[in-house]
């Protein structure tokens, strides 16, 4: 059996995603902070699913991981979508500094361990669920955009060293557009695919071992319309 780590598997796409993983006969260790919500998914699919309730934003990540690869036996993927981010129209502190302690701290401590452990081993899967926020800078939610654009750059750092390395690891940063849930924050929302139809392209993304894939896969358009906007444009909203 694969082993599959899911770092958020609380609720909207990480719970999804790793129920797909457990329907597909895979091993999955999932985490978040409500544990009822991770033993629920446990009680659905009991013989494929181990849980480790922590908080990413604590002291003791690598802790954790190391415990969930335990109860795995071993890892195959790594799957970092823990994620937060809030409408900061006052530019709230606490909303920014939540923010990257989440999306950039945790997960760069959780990637890079993972990073290499899968290199030690000599095989593996590292994916994030960045956003296509990542794209540009946002007035709404500043830190948010700033963090998922760190973590797809990171991402794409691990891309370059493995090929480098050429150790056999895989690196995939998925980039959703609007997905329905709790996350899908602001006015103005178009495109909103719903959870079970990100999660499937999510997985099949995975599998396939691409690098980048946006969710859905007509937010490529987005992404190349915000790469290219000029700056008096994307200024009217951005
Ligand atoms: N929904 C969208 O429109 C959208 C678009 C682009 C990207 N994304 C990204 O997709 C990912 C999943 O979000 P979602 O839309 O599925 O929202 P969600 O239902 O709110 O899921 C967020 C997950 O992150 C976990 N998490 C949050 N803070 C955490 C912390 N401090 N420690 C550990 N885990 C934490 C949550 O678990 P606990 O609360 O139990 O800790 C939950 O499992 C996020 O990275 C988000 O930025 C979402």
């Amino acid at each position: 059996m694969k082993k599959v780590i899911i770092i958020g598997a609380t609720s909207g796409i990480g719970r999804e995603l790793a129920s797909l993983y457990a329907t597909q006969n895979y091993l999955v260790g999932v985490s978040g902070r409500r544990n009822e919500l991770l033993l629920s998914l446990q009680n659905e699919f009991p013989k494929n699913i181990v849980t480790e309730c922590f908080d990413v934003t604590g002291k003791e990540n690598i802790v954790h991981l190391q415990s969930l690869i335990e109860k795995l036996n071993g890892l195959d993927i790594l799957i970092y979508n823990s994620g937060y981010g809030d409408i900061s129209k006052a530019l709230d502190w606490e909303i920014e500094k939540h923010t990257i302690d989440v999306n950039v701290n945790g997960f760069i401590e959780i990637v890079c361990y993972g990073f290499n452990y899968l290199s030690n081993q000599g095989h593996g899967q590292l994916a994030c669920i960045s956003s296509i926020a990542s794209k540009r800078g946002s007035s709404h939610a500043p830190a948010y955009a700033a963090s998922k654009a760190f973590a797809s750059n990171y991402m794409e750092g691990l891309y370059l060293k493995a090929k480098r390395m050429n150790n056999n690891i895989f690196i995939t940063d998925i980039q959703p557009g609007f997905v329905d849930t709790n996350q899908a924050k602001g006015d103005g929302k178009f495109w909103v695919a719903p959870v079970k139809k990100a999660a499937a392209q999510i997985f099949t993304a995975i599998s396939k071992k691409k690098k980048r894939a946006y969710i859905t896969r007509k937010w490529w358009i987005i992404a190349w319309l915000l790469k290219w906007m000029p700056s008096f444009i994307y200024k009217r909203f951005g």
